[in-house]
């Protein structure tokens, strides 16, 4: 039965959680792999927007089971807001919510030390979401974490915290001279919060099993995005999680071989929250254009995204990495007041030419964007649900974009509510169509 991945396929903020939102319709479950309340994404029903950050978006379509899969890391206390939010809102979230019992927890220690190794940083910050996202992977790494399940335990939870805070409070206080802290503080809040989340700890790798099993539709929905993955993105400005289609398999606990196909989401254009190379980057008006136009102000920190024009380079990278069978494309109508549109078809750095993403950051930070220039439709695609209803250029634009990184486009999503958005094809049945 299918299993379907939905990956983005820039530097996040792609429009995921319309097309997550879309495509759970049909789904049964839905399921997080990765990151953590770094993630923000945005839905709109009707008069009402949704903006979540680590449940997964699929919550908001009525009945839908929702997973945190073990890859997730988790802030309790974000959980609880967050789900207490939407019930507060009239969405249930109890008993259609698991939480892998495996997925590493957030502590008040990982904040802290996100923050602080930024401040020091300086010029060469990541410009995290200050989550603690990347000092709660580097514990899990280092086999020192505190999992979601441990909270079922006290006293396994105790002596794992005892120890991690000999090591953390010695840290902040000598390194980064800010405050220690308090072992029967943090140890009465995570007891608090084990009180309250206790009823979503599941073996959640056995159940999504189960599901697929029982030929249950099962959504994986990637955070970020494949720039900002551990490995394949552009290091070191990239999350500390592996947002591309592989994370799927290893955070959540169900095989390569179950997945039925991996689907990308694609922003007309290109934006970027946070520190690192992007070549495309406009300056310019046209970028505040871009971002005005986009609403392009980070849903998690506020922060104004960096805008630029769409990178052909960096999407078919992401096909090649995730190993696409087709692509979303978000926000074309943000596009309609542009006077004419650049596409980036490759890189030029010191007289070389790349066709293909270079790995080297060096490369990256300092190669010019090779455009083509193509004219503008320069009328409303709002909410138009019909391919043949687009002007020609904005389906001569999405032709080109579709032979550049060389994906099939299945969907296009022509503005911020449901029903504005063009199908062209079922995801669920994508694979092997197209490559
Ligand atoms: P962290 O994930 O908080 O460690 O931040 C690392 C980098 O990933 C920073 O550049 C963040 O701005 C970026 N980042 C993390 N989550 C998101 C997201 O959901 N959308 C876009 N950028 C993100």
């Amino acid at each position: 039965m299918p299993a379907l991945v939905v990956i983005g396929t820039q530097w996040g903020d792609e429009g995921k959680g319309k097309i997550v939102d879309l495509l759970s319709e049909q789904a049964d479950g839905v399921a997080r792999y990765q990151g953590g309340h770094n993630a923000g994404h945005t839905v709109v029903l009707g008069q009402e927007t949704f903006v979540l950050h680590l449940i997964p978006s699929g919550i908001l379509q009525p009945g839908k089971l929702c997973v945190i899969g073990n890859g997730v890391v988790v802030d309790p206390a974000a959980l609880i807001e967050e789900a207490a939010n939407l019930e507060k809102r009239g969405i249930p979230v109890r008993g259609r919510l698991l939480v892998s019992s495996n997925a590493h927890l957030i502590m008040p220690y990982h904040k802290a030390i996100d923050k602080e190794s930024e401040r020091l940083k300086g010029a060469r910050r990541i410009g995290t979401t200050g989550r603690g996202i990347g000092p709660t992977y580097v514990d899990k790494m280092a086999r020192i974490g505190i999992r979601v399940g441990d909270l079922l335990e006290p006293d396994l939870f105790r002596e794992k915290l005892t120890a991690n805070l000999i090591e953390m409070n010695y840290l902040l206080e000598q390194t980064y001279k800010v405050e220690r802290f308090d072992l029967e503080k943090v140890y009465r809040d995570y007891m608090g919060y084990a009180r309250e989340i206790r009823d979503y700890i599941a073996d959640t790798a056995w159940i999504l099993n189960q599901w697929i099993d029982e030929g249950k539709r099962v959504l994986f929905e990637g955070a970020q995005g494949t720039h900002l993955d551990v490995d394949h993105g552009t290091y070191p400005y990239v999350t500390s999680s592996s947002a591309t289609a592989g994370g799927a398999c290893t955070g959540t606990g169900v095989g390569p071989t179950r997945i039925t196909a991996v689907v990308g989401v694609v922003k007309a254009y290109t934006t970027r929250v946070g520190s690192g190379p992007f070549p495309t980057e406009l300056k310019d008006d046209t970028g505040v254009q871009l971002q005005e136009r986009g609403h392009e102000f980070g849903a998690t920190t506020g922060r104004a995204r960096r805008c630029g024009w769409f990178d052909a380079v960096l999407v078919r990278y992401a096909v090649r990495v995730n190993g696409l069978h087709g692509v979303a494309v978000t926000k074309l109508d943000v596009l309609d007041a542009c006077k004419e549109i650049n596409l980036c078809v490759g890189y030029r750095y010191r007289g070389k030419t790349f066709q293909d993403m270079p790995s080297s950051l060096t490369v990256q930070e300092g190669c010019e964007p090779i455009y083509e220039t193509m004219e503008a439709w320069r009328c409303s695609t709002t909410g138009i649900q019909r391919y043949e209803q687009l002007p020609i250029r904005a389906r001569d634009y999405l032709s080109r974009l579709e032979e550049l990184i060389g994906c099939q486009i299945f969907l296009i999503s022509t503005g911020t509510r449901r029903e504005e958005a063009i199908l062209l094809n079922d995801p669920y049945s994508l694979r092997g169509q197209i490559r």
